[in-house]
């Protein structure tokens, strides 16, 4: 089989950085599951749905999505910054939280399992998407630590950012994450955990290579 590490873990974990970075160091496909669940999100805004609107599951099956280049994009439109609103944060982590959503995207996430092989990011990759991977990796940081990455980034980019509400607003969606019925974030008995709060980019991308002896 085609093979596919899975890398799995909370937000702002930078399970996102890590895992476009250890694709292209082997030569993979990276997939960014997150940004599905954003897209269906930014959609659903866009034509006025509730979350619990069943045109929602219509729009999860039918997605007209395409990732080129790091750009993202719904209907031709680029919508790579639009995705990472706060609205569209919200909204993704509601639409997620539905299993016919879930499914409706399930075969989508796993036609990215093309040779030479798949890097995948999320929260169910390992569990639900890819069970069979044969390298599992729950990478997590502090809330401390994501928080302050959080940070930078916003001041980088100039926006308005603050520690305290960062931390809260992580905290929150931990919560959500773990406790929701359908797919809960959680480390599997089978995947090798990686903290990285005092570790740099290059650190947790060395250690994942290591595990997969490249
Ligand atoms: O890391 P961050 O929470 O900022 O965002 P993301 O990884 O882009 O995920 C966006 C939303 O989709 C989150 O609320 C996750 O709970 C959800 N998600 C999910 O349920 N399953 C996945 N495999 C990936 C993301």
């Amino acid at each position: 089989p085609v093979p596919v590490i899975a890398i799995d873990g909370p937000s702002a974990s930078g399970k996102g950085t890590v895992a476009a970075r250890v694709a292209e160091a082997l030569g993979f496909h990276y997939l960014d599951s997150g940004s599905l669940y954003r897209l269906v999100a930014l959609a659903a805004l866009k034509a006025g749905l509730a979350e619990s609107d069943p045109r929602v599951v219509d729009i999860a099956r039918h997605l007209p999505a395409a990732f080129e280049a790091g750009v993202v994009r719904l209907s031709g439109e680029d919508v790579t910054d639009a995705i990472r609103s706060e609205a569209c944060s919200v909204m993704a982590s509601k639409v997620a939280a539905r299993s016919e959503v879930r499914d409706a995207l399930l075969d989508r996430q796993r036609a990215y399992r093309r040779p030479p092989g798949l890097v995948a990011e999320g929260r169910d990759m390992g569990s639900v998407v890819f069970p069979d991977a044969g390298t599992k990796v729950f990478l997590t940081a502090s809330v401390e630590a994501r928080a302050e990455r959080r940070y930078k980034q916003l001041m980088e980019k100039g926006l308005p950012a603050n520690i305290d509400s960062l931390s809260q607003d992580l905290r929150e969606r931990d919560e959500r994450d773990a406790s929701r019925p359908v797919a809960p974030l959680k480390k599997l008995p089978d995947a090798t955990e990686l903290e990285t709060s005092e570790m740099t980019v290059d650190q947790a991308v060395s250690f994942v290579l290591d595990l997969v002896g490249a």
